[in-house]
């Protein structure tokens, strides 16, 4: 028998400033959720208000984490101590490994139409590979493998697999399955996780309902609006329907690493030591490898 995942939180991001001035929408890595594990921060930038994100982020350091940025709209320029440079542009998706050690500058820009919108999540790395070789993947929009189901699902398919297609980051330590899901009103979606991996839901545009109930009796499950962060318990399907109201939402899941975590801003290791020796490679200029 297959197990409907429950819904177990739900959480309201909180606005935090970070960078040279970005005020943005955060759910993990704040008070209330510090960290659920593998994933350790999740922000959600853009606004009407270009004042609210071109300071962007300049140079900066990472080690022992990976950063995933996906755009929906406008764009993100940037360049690294490995001499990348470039832009993020809308529908695009940069995966970036920062392992033994990136700085780079993250820059937003103002789209030509609409409203500058994406999301950067943090992947914890385990143990053995947080001092790996650091490593990009650069994932175009047109790249990106969609799905169009003939009752208007869609869903563009970042990591992971859906109904056989295989997404467009793979390799990633944590088994990770990202994907972008539209459901039209009236209408629902499932997706087979698996068993014991972090499961969580990010709707970021319309009103659902999540979690464990029947479609015929879909008053049981848990009825959440944008902009919310739904975490699920363990079990092997994640339904979702929407009723009244189009709902659109990041659905992310990974593999738990249940290591001890240390963490200082950028830097995201395992101990008070190795954090130590990140802030001293940095002041001595050998932090990259
Ligand atoms: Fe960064």
């Amino acid at each position: 028998m297959k197990i409907l995942r429950k819904v177990i939180d739900i959480i309201d991001p909180i606005y935090v400033m970070e960078g040279a001035g970005v005020r943005l929408r955060r759910s993990i890595a704040t008070q209330k959720l510090d960290y659920l594990d593998p994933f350790l921060l999740f922000d959600h930038f853009g606004s009407e208000n270009p004042q609210d994100y071109l300071a962007g982020f300049p140079m900066h350091p990472h080690r022992g984490i990976e950063t995933v940025t996906y755009i929906l709209n406008g764009r993100v320029d940037h360049n690294d101590s490995l001499g990348n440079s470039g832009t993020i542009g809308k529908g695009d998706v940069q995966w970036m490994t920062s392992g033994s050690g990136i700085l780079h500058e993250e820059m937003p820009k103002e789209p030509k139409i609409g409203v500058m919108e994406g999301f950067q999540l943090w992947v914890n790395l385990p143990a053995k590979l947080k001092m790996t070789t650091p490593r990009y993947q650069e994932i175009k929009s047109s790249q990106i493998p969609e799905i169009r189901r003939e009752d208007g699902v869609v869903v563009r398919i970042i990591a992971g697999g859906v109904e056989g297609v295989k997404g467009a980051v793979t390799e990633i330590y944590a088994n990770p399955e990202y994907l972008d899901v539209f459901i039209p009103a009236g209408f629902s979606f499932e997706q087979p996780v698996k068993r014991g991996h972090t499961v969580f839901a990010y709707l970021f545009e319309g009103e659902g309902i999540f979690g464990k109930f029947e479609l015929e009796s879909w008053e049981n499950g848990t009825k959440a609006q944008a902009t919310r962060l739904i975490i699920f318990g363990d079990g092997d399907v994640v339904r979702v329907y929407a009723n009244k109201n189009s709902v659109r939402i990041l659905l992310v899941s990974g593999k738990p690493l249940n290591e001890p975590i240390a963490r200082y801003g950028p830097f995201v290791m395992n101990t008070d030591m190795e954090i130590q020796q990140a802030l001293e490679d940095l002041n001595k200029g050998t932090f990259v490898k």
